[in-house]
């Protein structure tokens, strides 16, 4: 049975085994998917293991996105231009295809299950570490008529803007003072592992704004509940987000599309 498996740490609580069994129930396809808790210096050992024993590809998480970029042999255009890889592939002869989903995840998550219009719209981006990163060349390819970029480090801010300055139009700004008249807000810190919202201002949320967590479940509280107090329009966790990047990559894997509502439903339920 071909071998799938998302190396983290820590790992435990990952929702990916159930999401990629459901997939591989739902298409047919006959394969494990394992979740792999690597030691912070161990990642690169335990993924020559898994591939040594019949691994064929694997979903990377916090905090191996970065090494796993350096690891693989080649990577798409996602991956390079967020310098972060969350799926790896081993090709025929071993060597190493590196993607990065995330940021096709929250785009499908966002205009195909929420039904938001993207194109023209005004985005604010909280965060400027690795998850920021995957998303903010997809955020401009869907055509958003400003994407601003904040973060408690200002300078990283600074850096990720200037990176994607000939993508489209983005730029950096205090975390204090990000402007007003966002449709959508994106939380792409870390802060919500911590039990903490970001220090942003309640002007940043109007009725028109969407607010939504890049994570899901509880981590995603602190976040919605500043984004709700302050009279966001709308609220959603990034459970969805985490279906459709997996759904990706399965595809890049199998060759095959699995329905993610269903499964998204399902997780809901849960
Ligand atoms: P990830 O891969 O999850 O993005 P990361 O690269 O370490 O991890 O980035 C974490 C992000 O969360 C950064 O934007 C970080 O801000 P700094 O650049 O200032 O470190 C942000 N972050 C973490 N804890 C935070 C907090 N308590 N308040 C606000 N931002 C926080």
């Amino acid at each position: 049975m071909d071998r799938y498996a998302v190396f983290g740490h820590p790992v435990g609580h990952s929702k990916s085994p159930q999401i990629h069994a459901a997939f591989a129930a739902q298409t047919g396809q006959s394969l494990s998917y394992e979740a792999i808790d690597a030691p912070p210096d161990g990642f690169a050992e335990a993924l020559r293991d898994f591939i040594e024993q019949g691994g064929r590809g694997c979903n990377v998480t916090v905090p191996f996105k970065d090494e796993a970029y350096r690891l693989a042999d080649r990577c798409d255009a996602l991956a390079g231009q967020a310098q972060a890889v969350n799926t790896l592939r081993v090709e025929p002869g071993g060597r190493l295809a590196g993607f990065n989903t995330d940021g096709i995840g929250l785009l499908r998550d966002l205009t195909q299950n929420l039904g938001l219009v993207l194109a023209g719209r005004r985005v604010l981006l909280v965060g400027a570490g690795g998850a920021a990163a995957g998303i903010v060349g997809p955020l401009l390819a869907a055509g958003i008529a400003q994407l601003v970029i904040v973060n408690r480090t200002p300078q990283r801010a600074g850096d990720l803007a200037r990176r994607f300055a000939a993508h489209g139009p983005v730029r950096a700004a205090p975390l204090q003072a990000p402007g007003s008249g966002f449709d959508l807000v994106l939380n792409a810190t870390a802060a919500g592992l911590g039990g903490r919202a970001p220090d942003l201002p309640v002007a940043v949320f109007s009725p028109e704004t969407v607010a939504y967590d890049l994570v899901y479940g509880p981590a995603a509280g602190p976040f919605l509940a500043l984004a709700r107090q302050a009279g966001a329009g709308a609220c959603h966790d990034g459970l969805g987000m985490l279906v459709e990047q997996a759904a990706e990559a399965f595809w890049l894997w199998r060759g095959v599309r699995p329905a993610t509502a269903p499964v998204i439903a399902a997780l809901r339920g849960a």
